[in-house]
This record gives C-alpha cells, structure tokens and sequence, in this order.
C-alpha cells in the first residue's frame, strides 16, 4: 500500500513572485491537508544534502544557489495515495512540458526555477519529511 504522506517545498521564487498562498490554496483545494507548515531559510550545507542525488548534475551549482538565495516553505502533506497525487498537481519539470492545471505550469518560470519541490517515491518523502520536521511538529 502507498504512503499517504509527502514532502513539499515552494522555491524561492514562489515567495518571492508573492505565491505563497495562492500555492497553498492550489493544494489545499486539490484535497491535501497540510499537516506541517514551516517558513525557513535552508543553508548551503542544507540545500547539498537535500539534493545530494543530483550532486554530479551540471545544474547543481546553480540548485544550491537557487534554493538558498531566499526562504522556502516546506510542508508535508496528506492526501491518499500522496506521492503520486502531488507529482500530477505540481506537473513536469519544465514548465514548457508541464499540463494546464498544474502548478507548474502556472506559476513556474523556467526548468531550474519551477515554484515547487514534491518527493518522488514513498521512501523518499520519508526521508525528507524526516530532513525538515521532528515528529512533535507534525499534526496529522
Ligand atoms: P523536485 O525534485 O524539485 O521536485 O523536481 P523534479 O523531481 O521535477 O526534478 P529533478 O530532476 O529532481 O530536479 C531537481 C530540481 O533541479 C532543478 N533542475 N534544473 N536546469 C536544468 O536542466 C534543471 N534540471 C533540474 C529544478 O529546480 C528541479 O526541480
Ligand atoms: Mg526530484
């Protein structure tokens, strides 16, 4: 059975273009309840880690220094089947590529700087669940 958890991030530049909340409704209304919630900053350190899996990429210089460059916010969300769900709402990578309806497609401005982050597989979003929340933060 799949995980009814994922992990989600708005990028810098969702704060940035005033997104936040019109993000946050897209999810909300999509069926996800939000069940953790932070505004941060991540470090350099931080940001290596959390991408580590695309440490040889040749855009990974330019990941740190997107995803640091400004505050984030990370939330984990629930919803049946959430994984899967989520990566159909936020859409592909590129926005160029991405269907209407999604997130992406509306509010992402090129492949590097596309508004939100969503785990890829069940063990994934575990592991960065656990990367940004201590259990006592997570009200399900
Ligand atoms: P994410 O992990 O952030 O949810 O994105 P994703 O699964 O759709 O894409 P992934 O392949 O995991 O790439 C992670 C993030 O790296 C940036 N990227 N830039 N310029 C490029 O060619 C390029 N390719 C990837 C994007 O911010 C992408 O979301
Ligand atoms: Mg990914």
């Amino acid at each position: 059975m799949n995980s009814n958890r994922t992990f989600t991030m708005l990028k810098p530049d969702s704060i940035e273009q005033g997104n936040m909340l019109p993000i946050l409704n897209m999810i909300e209304n999509a069926g996800f309840k939000i069940i953790a919630l932070k505004y941060k900053k991540m470090s350099k350190d931080e940001a290596e880690k959390f991408y580590s899996i695309h440490s040889d990429k040749p855009f990974f210089t330019d990941l740190v220094s997107f995803m640091t460059r400004g505050p984030i916010i990370a939330a984990v969300l629930e919803k049946e089947n959430a994984v899967e769900e989520f990566r159909n709402l936020i859409g592909s990578t590129d926005p160029l590529e991405a269907l209407d309806g999604t997130i992406r497609k509306k509010f992402a401005k090129s492949k590097g700087e596309n508004a939100v982050h969503g785990s890829d597989s069940d063990e994934n979003s575990s592991i960065e669940i656990d990367f940004h929340f201590d259990s006592n933060e997570i009200f399900s």
